[in-house]
């Protein structure tokens, strides 16, 4: 079965075409990608209605390059999976409202993904792939989640955040440093000529004994230590915060990761997410699995970010478990929250 997959939820456009085959994992055929980073960075976040726009501009060219990649036709497709939510609402809109006038004109059914499955998920695309069971930690811009992860559609939520996300966490800082947007990745190559033990920074919930995480307070605290600055922070001074903030949040992701491997048993960890895709992250993560014989497993680089192939590949995992896909009326809506 060929599976076209359309992400549409933020800032990025994905596409993608995934093959399933009989006692395989489904097989990428073809992705693309068109981020809006630059054209949002003027304003420092995501502006919905342009997002929005914009996605109604690359979707369909984005299609006809994945297709052609592959070497498939339109005609090829047996299903049309979209990112239903959560997102931006204007923006999911665009995504399903495509998939689904595609799936009409083509007459074949629809299947609507969660975005946070298509991360989770997202390592069985890379050449280490998991098996299944595993305890994922799932860390992006809008969350922060530990969960037990059974089967396809067999999640168990074990912890997540009672406020900000991680991804958040480092995108307020950064902003916070007068770094740009997106804030992750432009934090951490500041952090890389800083000391990591400059400031003291809370790690909050960090010795709470649940699985939960909370990283609102951390932004206060990065907040005053940049005022203790004074006006003009040297570049030494900045870079040094920017390890620290780093530090903190990976420490409690790292140490409740592994509260959650022990608490259940399990020894294989998956991560997914935009932070997934932080270097400090993998390299602690890595050399705590080495000292205890556990297994982590991350996506490619490159589909750690939003991608269309995360919710190509979770929409074949589906079917290929049994999934029902959608009536063929096209009725679709979606579900921002
Ligand atoms: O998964 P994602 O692309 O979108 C959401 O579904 O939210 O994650 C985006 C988040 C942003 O907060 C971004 O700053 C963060 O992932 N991020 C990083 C890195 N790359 C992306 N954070 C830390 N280090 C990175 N290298
Ligand atoms: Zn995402």
């Amino acid at each position: 079965m060929n599976v076209l997959g359309i992400e549409s939820s933020c800032d990025e456009t994905g596409v993608a075409l995934v093959s399933t085959q009989a006692g395989a994992l489904p097989r990428l055929r073809a992705h693309a990608l068109y981020s809006q980073v630059q054209m949002h960075e003027a304003y420092g976040g995501v502006v919905p209605e342009l997002a929005s726009r914009d996605h109604i501009r690359r979707v369909l060219p984005l299609t006809r390059a994945v297709l052609d990649e592959a070497g498939s036709t339109l005609q090829q497709i047996d299903v049309v999976a979209y990112t239903k939510g959560p997102g931006l609402a204007g923006a999911l809109l665009v995504g399903a409202g495509v998939a689904c006038a595609l799936a009409a004109a083509l007459d074949k059914p629809t299947l609507g993904i969660h975005h946070l499955e298509g991360h989770l998920l997202s390592p069985f695309l890379s050449a280490d792939a998991p098996t299944f069971p595993f305890v994922a930690l799932l860390v992006s811009g809008g969350h922060t989640q530990l969960m037990r992860v059974d089967a396809v559609g067999s999640y168990e939520l074990l912890g997540e955040t009672i406020d900000d996300a991680a991804g958040e966490a480092f995108d307020k800082s950064a902003k916070l440093l007068g770094l740009g947007y997106p804030g992750g990745p432009a934090l951490a190559r500041l952090a890389e000529g800083g000391r990591a033990d400059a400031y003291a920074l809370p790690r909050p919930l960090l010795h709470s004994g649940d699985l939960d995480f909370s990283f609102a307070g951390l932004k206060t605290a990065v907040m005053t230590q940049h005022r203790k600055l004074g006006p003009a922070p040297d570049a030494q001074q900045l870079a040094d915060l920017a390890a620290s903030t780093q530090a903190a949040i990976v420490e409690v992701l790292v140490k409740k990761s592994l509260r959650a491997l022990k608490a259940t048993g399990l020894q294989r960890l998956v991560v997914s997410g935009g932070v997934g895709a932080n270097a400090q992250l993998r390299q602690q993560l890595n050399a705590a699995a080495l000292r205890r014989g556990l297994r982590v497993h991350y996506p490619e680089l490159a589909l750690c970010t939003d991608n269309g192939a995360m919710i190509a590949l979770a929409a074949a995992m589906r079917l290929d478990a049994g999934a029902a896909v959608a009536a063929r009326d096209y009725a679709f809506d979606v579900r921002p929250r």
